[in-house]
């Protein structure tokens, strides 16, 4: 693994530290108030146990899968549901979590998507955005980190399914995706 790593970019410390800062936002801005935190499979597993974890509110969990990626490093634009919610959300209020914005393409069909369903409020906490990437702007109410236009994997990101499992973000070496498509 270690050759396919450029750097780390995010170290495990800096991560668990962000984590507890954004459930302690969520949970002031939430109190009382019924809230379901809805993952979107796979990328922000990490990110929404951490998070739940940290969080003092009663929540419901509920996931969605969907996948914009496959497996190469560019955003195919075409976002495919995989799983859908099992909770009706008519009424509920609603917070997505994501581990990336990168393009915004995945989370603006999905915030479109939930919003059709009649829910009391749709709103977005995502741990990474690439501000540099963004081709649909998002209103986006809790961000982690502001990153470089890099391909960054770890903490529930991929790269071909892989690396999802390093407890930390790092950034992948070229040579891994330089030849994509050859
Ligand atoms: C990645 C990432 C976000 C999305 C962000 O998911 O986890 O969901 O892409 O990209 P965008 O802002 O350009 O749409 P991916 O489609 O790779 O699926 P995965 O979560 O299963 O890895
Ligand atoms: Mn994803
Ligand atoms: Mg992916």
């Amino acid at each position: 693994m270690g050759k396919d790593l450029a750097k780390v970019l995010i170290s495990e410390e800096e991560l668990q530290a962000k984590v507890r800062e954004l459930a302690a936002r969520i949970d002031a801005d939430y109190v009382g108030k019924d809230l379901l935190i809805v993952g979107v499979l796979k990328g922000a597993v990490m990110i929404m146990a951490d998070l739940a974890r940290a969080m003092h509110l009663p929540v419901q969990m509920d996931w969605m899968a969907v996948s914009s990626y496959g497996t190469g490093t560019k955003s195919s634009g075409v976002v495919r549901v995989l799983k859908d919610l099992d909770t009706d959300i008519a009424g509920r209020h609603v917070l997505i979590v994501e581990d990336i914005i990168d393009s915004g393409l995945t989370l603006s069909w999905l915030v479109n998507n939930l919003k059709s369903r009649g829910p009391a409020s749709v709103e977005i906490c995502t741990l990474l955005r690439k501000p540099d990437a963004v081709k649909v702007p998002i209103d986006v109410r809790y961000v982690g980190f502001d990153i470089p236009n890099e391909f960054v994997i770890g903490y529930g990101l991929d790269y071909a399914e892989r690396y999802r499992n390093l407890p930390f973000i790092g950034t992948l070496a070229p040579h891994v995706y330089e030849h994509q498509g050859e």
